[in-house]
């Protein structure tokens, strides 16, 4: 069986640190999933409407850039993605993160972070960015404080 990657991107750092904390639990490589242009707190402001965050959002087709690939990315089967809720879905840099790579026959087990919002259509939103035949799984929101038990339960229950 092949190894686990855990690829986050977090504008704040909520994210990253549950991300680090399930590859520490499931043994898995992390990669860091960073905009070529970092967001500023200006970008990130929701309540302008004409931030970059906002823009992005409102644009569908907006594809970020990010820094660099990941090192071989055929060695994994598995990639957990997390990401914060924007607006509902996933920011537009994990369609990019998507559209850089072939996951053809792999499982990719999303997990974000929110204030308070579920998935809603989040996996959804995603399966454009994928082919027909990689796994999509909704995977888990993280808002509460979780044990190292409950995060290893979780990837168990996975399979
Ligand atoms: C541009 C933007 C849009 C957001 N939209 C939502 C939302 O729709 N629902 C929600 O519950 N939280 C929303 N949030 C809050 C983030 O999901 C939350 O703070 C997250 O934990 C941040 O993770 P991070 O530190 O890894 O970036 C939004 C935050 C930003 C910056």
């Amino acid at each position: 069986m092949g190894k686990t990657l855990v690829a986050y991107f977090s504008a704040s750092g909520v994210t990253k640190a549950v991300a680090e904390r399930i590859a520490e639990v499931s043994n898995s490589d992390v990669y860091e999933i960073k905009s070529e242009i970092p967001y500023t707190q200006a970008d990130l402001d929701w309540r302008d409407k004409t931030s970059r965050s906002s823009f992005e959002m409102q644009n569908p087709s907006s594809r970020p850039a990010i820094t660099d690939k990941v090192n071989n990315i055929k060695q994994y089967d598995r990639i957990f993605i997390g990401f914060p809720i924007w607006w509902y879905v996933a920011p537009t840099i994990i369609n990019t993160f998507l559209e850089s790579y072939d996951f053809s026959g792999k499982t990719i087990i999303l997990f974000a972070t929110s204030g308070g919002s579920g998935f809603g259509k989040t996996a959804e939103k995603l399966t454009d960015s994928v082919s027909t035949d990689t796994k999509i799984i909704e995977g888990k929101l993280f808002n509460g404080s979780l044990s190292n038990q409950d995060i290893k339960e979780w990837i168990d229950s996975i399979g």
